[in-house]
């Protein structure tokens, strides 16, 4: 199973990496306002040093000509870029054009498994479900991947399955439960991956027994 990191925060990127927990990231427009970043093209080249694995960058536009143009500007900003689009009906007519020149789509903002069948059909490289997001409106997100795998597995379609929108340690486990090819983790989730109180209290029981013993 392959962690991305859900983010543009460089430090971020660069802890993971150090953790060896990062086979790729993902952002958002969002994401790069957090970082208070207008222009996401700089960015987009700094993430793409801090690792080799693919780095979602999402475009603005809305029509095909428009995401044509910018999928390719972006894809064009390093060997790993892969380009978001949302699932819409330009997002999946540019896909087709796209996928065949040989850039990686990330086909972005799905929360049905007829919209995810359409990803794979339209030849993008990722489809990223937003768990997250659907638990908000009580929907049960990881249900919806469920259903995204099993289609997949049905005709082989080859596009990876990025969970997304993740919120909690839960969502991590149920994706690798389910076989899901990528979780795209926000960093605090990362960090909380590792956490179990069993673990602290262990820890400190070890080493004051140890300190106990050297004392004698
Ligand atoms: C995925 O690629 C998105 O960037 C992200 O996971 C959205 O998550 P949110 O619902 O927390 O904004």
């Amino acid at each position: 199973m392959k962690f991305f990191l859900d983010t543009a925060n460089l430090d971020e990127i660069a802890k993971a990496a150090s953790y060896g927990f990062l086979d790729g990231v993902t952002t958002n427009p969002s994401l790069m306002a957090k970082e208070g970043i207008a222009s996401q093209e700089e960015r987009i080249k700094e993430i793409c040093k801090l690792t080799d694995g693919p780095v979602s960058a999402e475009a603005l536009s809305t029509d095909v000509p428009g995401m044509l143009a910018e999928a390719r500007r972006l894809a064009g900003l390093a060997p790993n870029v892969a380009v978001k689009l949302p699932l819409t009906m330009a997002g999946l007519e540019a896909t087709k054009s796209l996928s065949a020149e040989g850039i990686k789509i990330n086909l972005t903002l799905i929360f049905s498994p007829l919209q995810a069948l359409l990803a794979a059909k339209a030849g993008a490289h990722f489809t990223s479900p937003f768990v997250g997001r659907l638990d908000d409106i009580g929907q049960d997100g990881m249900d919806l991947v469920e259903q995204i795998i099993g289609i997949y597995n049905n005709y082989a379609y080859e596009t990876e399955v990025i969970v997304a929108s993740i919120r909690h340690p839960q969502h991590v486990l149920r994706a690798a439960l389910m076989g899901a090819d990528i979780a795209t983790i926000p960093f605090k989730v990362i960090e909380q991956l590792a956490k179990h109180p069993l673990t602290d209290k262990g820890l400190a029981s070890f080493l004051a027994d140890y300190e106990k013993a050297s004392k004698k």
